[in-house]
Formats: C-alpha cells, sequence, structure tokens
C-alpha cells in the first residue's frame, strides 16, 4: 500500500466500550429478543468487534428465514429442530465455535425461537460459584434453552456441575463437610446447552464430548455480506448504491458484526454531507477516513503487520512478543487479529512462531527480502 500516512489516522470509534454487559437474562419466546446485549466478546478490545448497541442489535434476524449464511449448518439444524419438535424432546447440546461477530449469539436466539422455548443467556466468567449455575439450571423449564457464551472462560469446579446436567438432567451437589460430606442428586428439566466459544481447543474433552452437535462458524463470503448490507440499509431506512454495499462487503473482514458497524459509520458521512442515500464517493471517504483498507485491515492489523516485518525482521515471532509490542492481550490477538490474517494469507504461524508471507510485504509495500542461497 503506497498510503503509509493512513496508518496515523484515528482508529474506529471507540464509542462502543461500554457496551460490555455482563447480565444474565431470560426472555419468553414472544419477547423482544433484539433486549439482548452481544455476549461473544467481552474480552476483546478491537473496536469492529465491540459491543453492540440496540440498534444493532435490532438488526438481527429472528428466524432461519431472515438468517443468511452458515448455510450448511443451519440446513443440519432444520433437521435436528424439526426431529426435537416432532418428538417433543429438548434438541441435543450444540457447541458453537469461532471467530467473533460471526452471530453465534444471533443463531442461538433463532433456535430458541424456533423451537418456541425460552432462551436464558448467561456469560461463561460470570458463572464463578456452582450455585449460580445450579440455581439458573433448576429455574429452566422443559425444552429451554441455555446459552453459556465464552463458555471456555467458565471455572473447573462449574464446568464439573454442567456434566451431570447435560447428560443425565440432574445436579450433582456435594452438601456436609469433611466426613459427612455426600452428594445430593437433584432433577432438573431437559434442556439444550448452547456453548459459545471463540477457542474450542481450551475446552476440556469431557465437556467437549457431551455436545452432540458441534459447528465450526465460517467467515462469510462477500457476497453473503452483501445481503447482511442490504437487508441492514432497509433496516435504517438510508439506500445505498450497489457498488458501495460491495466496497463495505469486502472490506468487512467476512464479518456481519464489522459490516453492519461500517454500514452505520459510512452513514454518519452521508448524512454530514447532506445526502439521502450511501455512494461510493462518500463510502471511500468514510472508509479511508476510518483506516480500513482495501483488505479490510485496520491500524492495529498493520501495526501487527509492520511489528513482524520491520521490528523483527521478518523472522518468526512469538505471540507473546507481538501482543507486548502492539499493546494488545496476546488472547485478543489470537482470537480476533490472527484468524483473518491467516484467512487472508497475510501471516504464517509456524512452530517457530508467526511469520509474514509476501502478500504482507506487497500490501504494505515493503520490499520483500530476496531469500540467499
Ligand atoms: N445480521 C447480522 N448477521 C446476520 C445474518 N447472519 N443474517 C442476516 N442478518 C444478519
Amino acid at each position: 500500500m503506497d498510503d503509509l500516512d493512513l496508518f496515523g489516522l484515528d482508529d474506529l470509534g471507540t464509542d462502543d466500550e461500554d457496551f460490555f454487559n455482563d447480565d444474565d437474562e431470560k426472555v419468553k419466546k414472544d419477547d423482544d429478543l433484539s433486549l439482548f446485549s452481544e455476549e461473544e466478546d467481552d474480552s476483546i478490545s478491537h473496536d469492529l468487534y465491540s459491543k453492540l448497541d440496540d440498534i444493532e442489535v435490532n438488526l438481527r434476524p429472528k428466524t432461519f428465514d431472515d438468517y443468511i449464511g452458515q448455510e450448511t449448518f443451519v440446513k443440519s439444524l432444520k433437521i435436528y429442530i424439526n426431529g426435537a419438535l416432532q418428538r417433543h424432546e429438548a434438541l441435543d447440546h450444540v457447541l458453537l465455535y469461532g471467530p467473533p461477530g460471526l452471530g453465534k449469539t444471533t443463531l442461538s436466539n433463532i433456535i430458541a425461537n424456533e423451537l418456541h422455548v425460552n432462551i436464558r443467556i448467561v456469560n461463561g466468567p460470570s458463572l464463578t460459584r456452582t450455585g449460580d449455575l445450579a440455581a439458573i439450571l433448576s429455574a429452566l423449564e422443559a425444552g429451554d434453552v441455555l446459552f453459556i457464551d465464552e463458555i471456555h472462560r467458565i471455572p473447573i469446579k462449574v464446568e464439573e456441575v454442567l456434566y451431570g446436567a447435560m447428560e443425565d438432567f440432574k445436579l450433582s451437589i456435594v452438601v456436609g463437610r469433611d466426613e459427612e460430606a455426600r452428594t445430593v442428586n437433584i432433577p432438573i428439566a431437559p434442556f439444550t446447552l448452547i456453548g459459545a466459544t471463540t477457542r474450542q481447543s481450551d475446552l476440556s474433552s469431557p465437556l467437549r464430548d457431551r455436545f452432540g452437535i458441534v459447528s465450526k462458524f465460517e467467515y462469510y463470503t462477500v457476497s453473503e455480506l452483501e445481503k447482511i448490507i442490504r437487508r441492514t440499509s432497509k433496516v435504517f431506512q438510508m439506500e445505498i448504491d450497489d457498488e458501495a454495499i460491495l466496497m463495505i462487503a469486502k472490506r468487512s473482514r467476512g464479518t456481519p458484526r464489522i459490516a453492519n458497524r461500517i454500514y452505520r459509520r459510512v452513514r454518519d458521512f452521508a448524512s454530514y454531507s447532506n445526502k439521502d442515500r450511501i455512494d461510493c464517493e462518500v463510502c471511500s471517504i468514510a472508509l479511508n477516513s476510518l483506516g480500513i483498507d482495501e483488505y479490510g485491515l485496520d491500524n492495529t492489523d498493520r501495526d501487527y503487520l509492520k511489528c513482524l516485518i520491520l521490528r523483527f525482521h521478518g523472522a518468526p515471532v512469538g505471540v507473546q512478543s507481538i501482543a507486548a509490542a502492539i499493546g494488545e492481550e496476546p488472547n485478543n490477538v489470537m482470537e480476533v487479529y490472527e484468524p483473518y490474517l491467516i484467512q487472508v494469507g497475510l501471516i504464517d504461524r509456524t512452530k517457530r512462531g508467526r511469520v509474514a508471507t509476501k502478500l504482507a510485504y506487497d500490501h504494505l509495500g515493503i520490499p520483500y527480502p530476496k531469500i540467499e542461497d
């Protein structure tokens, strides 16, 4: 990329930090599911991935008919839901994993909606005591969905309570101390646990093995993102040209949450220029001002690549060193930035560390070093 000045531009809006919300909530099927905050990424500081606000949450599709993407999985899911409904059984437990912003929470709400049951949403790290989980589980009605976001972050003691609950629909609680200690089993209603995680590998195998339905969320294609942006423009009632839709779709890192966020920022630029429709010109101005390049990379992504190439001279680098150099949490680097950089072929993750590919050098306009024989 020629214009290295772009690196100095302001990062994407920082107004979303306090959307972080640990509240656990429960809704009836007919309630407004959109009241929920996105629970997927509370550990993530990446502005593009940060919490949704109420309007954006309203964008969420409520049924399979409105849901775009993850086609293979959605197809199977419809069959499993149909089976559970016919047999009047709870749906088998579901594990959803993959990068943040791809719609794990949205799809979980749709699952509950399509099953005509309540959904209770909790965040893994907020389940600090076994009693908290026991109280939640015993309040579930037959068939209800319990959604645990960031399930890889629940404490092991709490996780152990989940085993019996998932397998036999019973709570095994130890009462009394020392020689007096004994286990009591309390039956609970059959329910469906939906666990969401950005780090499937961090799940213990006893927990992973108890999920009957497991799916990896894939990045969205440009054409899927185009459909999502078109739908968003209808909800927000500001029309947008096809070329502008394509421009946003291509720069959204395969992630609906980012596509919607960029749409909103571009809409602000259009309003500021007294336009009642988003065209290519205003879209391009907005994207440049936001520092989002043709690959959808922002300043932190480019700092990451420059760190590998310039600071570490192209040698393999460990994630801790990269995180320290760019001022990010290692988990954030691994879960948010790297998956996309790998996906588009800008970095390789080798045994010895991360390396920038030739594509990354070309993208930043830095000559690729010749390999000496
Ligand atoms: N908005 C955000 N994600 C979406 C999806 N997968 N389908 C439709 N609209 C969305």
